[in-house]
């Protein structure tokens, strides 16, 4: 390759080339654009040899495991524009070129080992509009200079070694989207000049040893939507003018020294609030309850007395609570947030008292009373939550599983629950002699646990039968068992129209099996795999598709007590009925979470469809199925497995990809009113697919999205790129834009600057995990479209 002497551009990124780079690529001395990121490479880059590049513009050797020093010569030809070189293994200080290196718009060195002086390592750079140096070494104080950088979008320097107050000339940076300099050693207050950056979306000052807040109107940063400046030394009270920022979302002020009551006047967006681990005293203000979008609620590790408000008890969408370790009392109050919450979530207070979580019970059962009376007590209480789960799970069914019927037969193993108007040995002779005793030939699919067979019983009655697998014994037969109990557990609890039905079950010696009403279709997966099915389920059917799944999400989620997540969800589960319903079945791996259980677990689910942080915590909670969904939403509108555009979205061809070109081609583009959904569904999908589960919203959210704004849109589908649905969604479709969706696509059709970190060209922070470490998130925010 060395001798392409004219070459100008040399592009091999998101490859698996291995080894070094070779030191022949220096010959390219015309090379403009050399691309190197995303693959495996490794070893040094050849130092000497790069130095010869006369006009580059573009160095990009991103995410490898190269290591040794940069090039100190890169930008000798004093063009260079965009120098990449994140997730490596450098060593050593900052380019010298670089300092002079006025030309540079675009700079990420994040995620290495470089050395030296912060402030002298860089110059001054009129035009740089990126640049992010986090998880380095870099030390020393930030200097006034910083604030010269007038275009600049990003300044990211968290986890290095920076000392010193923070310079208040970062404050002339108007343009500035998002400041992140945590986990450095920065001392003193928080300056006051903060307020000038009225374009800031994200603001990350934690892990320092700031002080105080000058006081200031904070609340002039009208854009912010993500403040944290935990784990630091504030005191005084909680910033009032926090309550004014309109689009705040994210706010954390855990692990600092705060004191004063919270202030009852909140952010009105906020979707996650932790003031954990600090001061406050007084009581929880009622307010919080009237938070129509919280969903996460930290105030542990205070002083907070008095008793819980019944608004924050009764908060449908709020679920994640903490009120461990304050001086709290009174009895627990009903609601699903308490409900939904983990007993720690209430340890250590002074005087919580109630029949679950742990608690004391309350006075007029308290003391004196004798075993007998508390095993009453404990009776009554379950009596009272199955009758409660039976209520809610079961809400316009009162016809139970009465028909149980325990048959003996010869082998004296056979055991069949029917609701069919069936004698349970007879139902398991007919469906023995409906599938000629499992007959190959009627076997429809198959799966981790088990085979699925159809019978058309002699009644016209057509059934489908899932038979397990007869593991031998070990670990595998546990798990298939285990499988199978929850199956049964979850399904006779379940109702509901987009949720398969189980009929009955049998346990034999000879077969387990599981009799579910038979869903014409079969499988959604067999629809997109081949071209007849992917041209049957057109555009009108695949919404619907998509809304039936998120119908049977939210039920689960959010009208279940406690609730159910299926953390299965896939194309293979989801089956599809004469009326092109969606039915989700397959509840082998789903678990109810229950209060008092850690959620851990194996991992459970289909490869490709888990959410990330399953991978590496196992942690199970509904923003996991949240994630699953909108892998399966995405499949369903782009006809093959979203694994490569998801991760494409890191990149920025991938985000300027047109939506008409990733969507089904096998479909003719939709258009009107289903061109409107199609994009709705595509900004919930990405929306779901976000590496951070905080960031995913709620089932409960998304359905109600995508079943509400029905306003036709004027933009033309055809010229809509990826990254414009990921700002639009971003920016949230809330009252700032009208409350409507189509104005703000209007506006970003007319490319005016609604993006979310300035502007629109702009890569945002990488979006996706996939095989990058370190990323960055997106924050980003669900606010309503109140349409109806
Ligand atoms: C780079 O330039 C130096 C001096 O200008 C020269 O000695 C060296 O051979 C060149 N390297 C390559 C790989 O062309
Ligand atoms: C940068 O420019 C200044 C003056 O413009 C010069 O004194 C200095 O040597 C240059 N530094 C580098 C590393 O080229
Ligand atoms: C702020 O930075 C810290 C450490 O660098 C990080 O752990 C935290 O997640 C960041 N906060 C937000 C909201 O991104
Ligand atoms: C609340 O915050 C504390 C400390 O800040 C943390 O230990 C705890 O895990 C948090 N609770 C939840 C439910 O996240």
């Amino acid at each position: 390759m060395g001798n392409l002497k004219d070459l100008t551009a040399l592009s091999l990124s998101d490859n698996l080339l291995t080894g070094p780079i070779p030191s022949s690529l220096g010959k390219l001395t015309m090379l403009k654009r050399l691309i190197l990121g995303r693959c495996q490479l490794s070893g040094s880059i050849p130092t000497k040899e790069m130095g010869n590049f006369t006009s580059l513009q573009e160095f990009d050797v991103s995410d490898n495991n190269l290591y040794g020093n940069l090039p100190n010569e890169i930008c000798n030809g004093r063009s260079l524009e965009t120098f990449i070189v994140f997730n490596n293994h450098f060593q050593g200080p900052i380019p010298t070129s670089l300092r002079n290196c006025t030309s540079l718009t675009r700079a990420r060195l994040e995620g290495n080992q470089l050395t030296g002086h912060i402030s002298q390592a860089f110059g001054v750079y009129p035009n740089l509009i990126y640049i992010d140096a986090s998880n380095n070494n870099l030390y020393g104080e930030l200097s006034p200079n910083w604030g010269k950088f007038t275009d600049l979008i990003m300044l990211g320097l968290s986890s290095n070694k920076i000392t010193g107050s923070i310079p208040p000339e970062i404050g002339q940076l108007t343009r500035l989207s998002v400041l992140e300099i945590s986990s450095n050693s920065l001392v003193g207050e928080i300056p006051k000049e903060l307020e000038m950056l009225s374009s800031l979306f994200s603001l990350n000052l934690s892990g320092n040893h700031l002080s105080h807040i000058a006081p200031s109107q904070l609340g002039r940063l009208s854009n912010l939507e993500t403040l944290d400046l935990s784990s630091n030394r504030l005191s005084g009270l909680v910033p009032q003018q926090i309550g004014s920022l309109s689009r705040l979302s994210f706010l954390k002020l855990s692990h600092s020294n705060f004191g004063g009551s919270i202030p009852s006047n909140q952010p009105s967006n906020l979707q996650f609030l932790d003031l954990s681990h600090n001061f406050l005293t007084g009581e929880i203000p009622p307010q919080l309850g009237s938070l129509q979008w919280l969903e996460e609620l930290n105030i542990s590790h205070n002083k907070l007395c008095g008793s819980i408000p019944s608004s924050v008890a009764s908060k449908e969408i709020l679920v994640s609570l903490d009120l461990s370790y304050n001086q709290l009392e009174g009895p627990l109050p009903n609601g699903i947030a308490i409900e939904r919450a983990s007993p720690e979530a209430f340890q250590n207070n002074r005087g919580l008292c109630g029949d679950s979580k742990g608690l004391h019970p309350c006075d007029s059962f308290s003391a004196g009373h004798g075993p007998t009376r508390k095993i009453v007590i404990m009776v009554v209480v379950m009596v009272f939550v199955i009758g409660l789960v039976g209520i809610l799970c079961l809400p316009r069914h009162t016809e139970k599983f009465t028909k149980r019927e325990a048959d003996e037969t010869s082998s004296g193993e056979v055991v069949v629950i029917s609701v069919l108007n069936h004698n349970g040995s007879d139902l398991y002779s007919a469906i023995i002699r409906a599938t000629e005793d499992f007959g190959s030939k009627y076997c429809i699919g198959e799966g981790g646990y088990g085979k699925v067979y159809k019978a058309e019983l002699l009644t016209g009655q057509v059934l489908a039968i899932k038979k397990l697998y007869s593991f031998e014994e070990g670990d595998a037969a546990a798990a298939a068992q285990e499988a199978f109990r929850n199956e049964i557990q979850m399904l006779t609890e379940i109702r509901h129209r987009n949720i398969v039905r189980l009929h009955g079950f049998c346990f034999h010696m000879l077969h387990k099996f599981l009799i579910y009403e038979f869903i014409e279709r079969g499988s959604l997966a067999r629809f997109l795999r081949n071209n007849e099915g992917a041209v049957e389920l057109d555009w009108v059917k695949r919404v619907k598709v998509i809304k039936g799944v998120a119908h049977a999400l939210s039920y689960m989620h959010h009208d279940c007590i406690p609730p159910i997540v299926h953390r299965d969800i896939s194309t293979n589960n989801i089956l599809i009925n004469w009326n092109f319903e969606a039915c989700v079945s397959d509840f082998g791996t789903a678990r109810v979470l229950k209060p008092d259980s850690s959620n851990w677990t194996t991992l459970a689910g289909t490869y490709g469809c888990i959410a990330p942080e399953l991978a590496y915590t196992r942690r199970v909670t509904e923003k996991c199925d949240i994630f699953s969904f909108g892998v399966v939403a995405l499949e369903v509108m782009i006809g093959r497995h979203p694994n490569k555009l998801i991760c494409s979205l890191s990149t920025s061809r991938g985000r300027n990809m047109l939506l008409k070109d990733v969507l089904d081609q096998r479909l003719p583009p939709p258009e009107d009113d289903v061109a409107n959904e199609v994009i709705l569904t595509m900004i919930f999908a990405m929306a779901c697919v976000q590496d951070q589960p905080q960031f995913r919203p709620t089932m409960w959210r998304v359905l109600e999205e995508l079943s509400s704004c029905m306003h036709p849109f004027s933009v033309s589908l055809n010229t809509l790129t990826l990254s414009q649905l990921m700002s639009l969604r971003s920016l949230g479709l809330d009252s700032a834009h009208g409350g409507k969706i189509n104005g703000l696509l209007e506006e970003l059709m007319n490319n005016t600057d609604v993006t979310c970190i300035g502007d629109q060209n702009e890569p945002k922070p990488e979006l996706s995990g996939c095989q990058h470490k370190g990323n960055k998130q997106l924050k980003t925010r669900y606010c309503p479209s109140r349409c109806k």
